[in-house]
């Protein structure tokens, strides 16, 4: 039984592998290079075959690698397994972890103390700073890989109390303009329909948030035939939405009418009491922002008068005037809880990024302030090329005279 679910895992990562164009040229340089040479590097990431391809990479550059789960429901269990078998590497997650044992997992990769620390939502730097000072002044740096770690490490930094560098890698170009909009807009709307297998075509879709994730999956569930309705917080992002072509209203009324609600806001108490009591019979609730705070599951477990699993990651609340509302995956990131993760190809960009930006703060760490650093312009420009490498994609060059035109300020003829 092992032996079948590693070799599953081990065919998962081999195709990841394939299609990782980007990382793979990464990886053989830093094969040659070693530039991680008997550095430890704690990563809290979704274990699945994307991530598990990043760990590969640096161990090949010389790092000794713990990995544990950024998330209960997000581990691919083949994948955990063939990393520690057929790679030898220290993973301690598994799918469907207690709240206790994700924490117990975290602090696995604490007690390894490393030296660098990779992060997918913050959860593993909090911890340091809060629980696990004891292990705090071993880190030298940190990558943060979405949306919702970079701003919890702001949110420190500007209170004074972020105690090392961290590269907001979620921040760099090759990054969110892509696995934000096109991975979300692909992994979540394939994260309900594996929970599901139900149509998108003729539904009303309500997207709430229009940020980078919400513009993506908006924007799929249109090409899939939905009529989809945005909801925002932000004047400007609102008018986006409206100017992208989807109708735009406060959720109190955006929810009358939904079929299914997609939240992607990274904000708490996106759908609450007053929405669920507006709802359609058969509504479909799922999430896609980082944490499962977005729609209110614990208000739904109370008022239900009953609540049974109809599928394996859907949950059937039955109401007391009869309605029935069902929620994907406990209300955590449907992407990975019920689907597969981004795209292989998306992920090759990202943890591209990932990978070199751990190589830039093990050279220069040194020199970096406790605080949130951009990722540089050349990491960026580096991965775009070799995407477009990876994709048979040539682009014009400027000429000469062109580049001192752009760069000079005199009209030009
Ligand atoms: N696979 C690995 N990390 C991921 C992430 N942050 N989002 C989606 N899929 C992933």
């Amino acid at each position: 039984m092992d032996k079948e679910l590693s070799e599953k895992g081990l065919l998962r990562l081999q195709w990841a592998e394939a299609h990782m164009h980007v990382l793979r040229s990464i990886r053989e340089r830093m094969k040659k290079e070693r530039p991680l040479e008997g550095v430890r590097i704690g990563m809290a990431l979704h274990t699945e075959a994307k991530t598990g391809m990043l760990a590969i990479t640096l161990k090949d550059a010389g790092a000794e690698i713990r990995l544990a789960s950024c998330n209960p429901l997000s581990t691919d269990d083949s994948v955990a397994l063939a990393l520690r078998k057929n790679y030898g590497l220290e993973v301690y997650a598994k799918k469907g972890e207690t709240q206790e044992e994700y924490y117990e997992n975290l602090n696995k990769v604490i007690d390894f103390h490393p030296d660098f620390v990779i992060d997918d939502g913050a959860d593993l730097i909090v911890e340091l700073h809060s629980r696990r000072r004891d292990a705090l002044g071993n880190v030298k740096g940190a990558n943060e890989e979405t949306t919702t770690g970079v701003m919890r490490l702001r949110s420190m930094a500007e209170g004074g109390r972020l105690e090392f560098p961290v590269m907001a890698v979620n921040d760099a170009k090759m990054k969110f303009l892509f696995d934000n909009r096109y991975g979300t807009g692909q992994s979540a709307l394939d994260g309900w329909m594996t929970a599901t297998n139900l149509l998108i075509a003729g539904k009303r879709v309500v997207v709430a948030g229009y940020g980078w994730c919400g513009k993506g999956v908006a924007s799929r569930a249109k090409g899939m035939g939905a009529s989809v309705i945005v909801t925002e917080v932000d004047p400007i992002r609102a008018i986006e939405a409206k100017m992208d072509g989807f109708e735009v209203m406060p959720m109190a009324e955006a929810v009358k009418a939904a079929d299914i609600v997609f939240t992607v806001t990274g904000c708490k108490d996106i759908v609450g009491p007053e929405h669920i009591a507006l709802m359609k019979d058969g509504c479909v609730l799922g999430n896609s922002g980082h944490f499962d705070n977005e729609i209110d599951r614990r208000y739904l477990e109370e008022v239900a008068v009953s609540r049974r699993k109809v599928r394996d990651a859907v949950t059937e609340y039955l109401l007391g005037d009869g309605r029935k509302i069902y929620l994907i995956a406990e209300g955590r990131l449907m992407n990975l809880a019920a689907g597969q993760g981004h795209p292989v190809e998306i992920m090759d960009m990202s943890f591209a990024i990932q990978a070199l930006c751990t190589e830039h703060l093990v050279k220069n760490h040194t020199s970096m302030l406790n605080g949130v650093h951009p990722v540089p312009k050349e990491i960026d420009e580096m991965v775009a090329r070799l995407k477009l490498q990876s994709m048979g994609v040539s682009i014009d060059k400027l000429t000469e005279e062109q580049r001192r035109y752009l760069e000079g300020w005199e009209q030009g003829t």
